[in-house]
């Protein structure tokens, strides 16, 4: 089926992101929120990022109108009735999220495909309260999602496919790579992001560097940005809920760094609030040192050292376990990382940069941090299987890929 008009709930940031994706691409698209002011904030961002482009002088202004003329602002369904993609950005609750669907299955055509953006809740949970779960569908976009290039799509367990195809389809014309991903909790990306974010979290509040030193090190690394700062850019409180519900699916591994609760309670909510690990006000990191002193003289932390690797590991471990899951292919996965947060092209993923410096490194290190750091290291069976069949990645000449 091929997409002529779309829609999407939620004009937050990821909601207008996706609304201007969609324009750009030259479809038209219904932008719809709860009130008026909330629209008009989500106009307002597809705008900016519009005159951006201007600015630059890689658009005219009647072009940004020509795009903008492709968006309608919406308080309620009319307009509906020909929409063939309708993609919720909105709240995280599934039961908010079943609501809407139900409600919108009603004024849509039965052909309309339902999907949704949503972080990590369960798809087929989504699904399951719909009269059509095969037209239902996970259709992840990253922030900022104008500019990262990957979509994770994700069937739930009813999901046909022919809506695989046409999303698959739909996000090429959206000149983006959509990697299929199996239903778990984080999907693929954020189930890989997580343990590196909150790792760098852990090591920030042990005390084993400054947020600008455990930053440095990932970007000297290659990554674009920290991963400090990316906590800022996502929102602490969104990455809140990510980390609960990995926890509560994938336990002690994925339990999350407490500094993440303190910084939630305290309103810091990152750039979005002005405030998260960075101050973005006066730049006084005063209100985080004031944090992590009453987290360390409450006590329950241990003293520990800071490396690059400490941060890294995890993603790539996780990677491992993923793979042995099969929630992706090893190609898949690597693709997903770079497309998604930007892991840096000359490593070529998380996996490729293992099969670099070697599976055997690799496990010796997860082993040498699971025993000064905790459990939560522990390597991933199949890294031990790799390394006692001689998978040792290029230096053998067979590792996750073929050299
Ligand atoms: N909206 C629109 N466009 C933006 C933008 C935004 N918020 N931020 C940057 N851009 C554009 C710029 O205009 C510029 O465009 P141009 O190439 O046409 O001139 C381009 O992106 C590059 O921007 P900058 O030169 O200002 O900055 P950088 O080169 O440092 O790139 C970045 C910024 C793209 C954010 C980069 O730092 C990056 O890739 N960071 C990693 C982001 C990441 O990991 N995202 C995934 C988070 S996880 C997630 O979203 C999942 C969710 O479920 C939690």
């Amino acid at each position: 089926m091929y997409i002529y008009k779309a829609a999407v709930i939620g004009a937050g940031t990821m909601g207008a992101g996706i609304a201007q994706v969609i324009t750009y691409s030259g479809l038209p698209v219904i932008l719809r929120d709860v009130n008026q002011e909330a629209v008009d904030r989500g106009l307002a961002t597809i705008r900016k990022i519009y005159q951006t482009r201007v600015n630059k002088g890689k658009m005219t202004a009647s072009e940004l109108e020509q795009k903008m003329a492709l968006v309608t602002g919406a308080t309620d369904n009319s307009g509906f009735s020909d929409v063939d993609i309708v993609i919720e950005a909105i709240y995280e609750d599934v039961v908010v999220k079943q609501k809407l669907f139900q409600e919108l299955e009603a004024v849509c055509p039965e052909t309309t495909i339902f999907a949704s953006n949503t972080s990590s809740l369960p798809i087929s949970a989504i699904a399951s309260a719909t009269k059509k779960p095969e037209k239902v569908i996970g259709m992840h976009f990253f922030n900022p999602a104008p500019v990262m290039k990957l979509v994770e799509v994700i069937p739930g367990l009813g999901t046909s496919d022919e809506t695989i195809d046409d999303v698959v389809l739909f996000s090429e014309s959206l000149r983006k790579i959509p990697i299929r991903v199996q239903e778990c909790a984080g999907f693929l990306v954020n189930r890989l992001l997580m343990p590196y974010l909150n790792e760098a979290a852990i090591a920030l509040e042990e005390g084993a560097a400054t947020a600008k030193e455990i930053d440095a090190a990932l970007v000297a690394f290659g990554m674009p940005m920290g991963p400090l700062t990316l906590f800022d850019l996502v929102g602490i409180d969104v990455s809140v809920k990510v980390a609960d519900i990995l926890h509560d699916a994938y336990g002690s591994r994925a339990t999350a760094a407490s500094i993440l609760g303190e910084l939630d309670q305290a309103g810091r909510f990152g750039t979005k609030s002005g405030a998260g690990f960075y101050d973005y006000k006066d730049g006084d990191q005063a209100g985080l040192e004031a944090i992590i002193q009453k987290m360390q003289t409450s006590g329950g932390l241990q003293e520990t050292k800071f490396s690059a690797n400490r941060i890294i590991m995890p993603m790539i471990n996780e990677a491992v376990i993923s793979l042995q899951e099969g929630v992706a292919s090893a190609g898949d996965i690597d693709i997903a990382m770079m497309a998604g947060t930007g892991f840096p092209q000359d490593k070529g993923g998380p996996l490729h940069y293992a099969d670099q410096i070697g599976v055997d490194v690799v496990l010796s290190e997860l082993q040498s941090l699971a025993g000064r750091l905790g459990e939560r290291f522990w390597p991933a069976p199949m890294l031990k299987r790799m390394v006692a069949g001689g998978y040792l990645g290029v230096k053998s000449g067979l590792g996750f890929f073929h050299y």
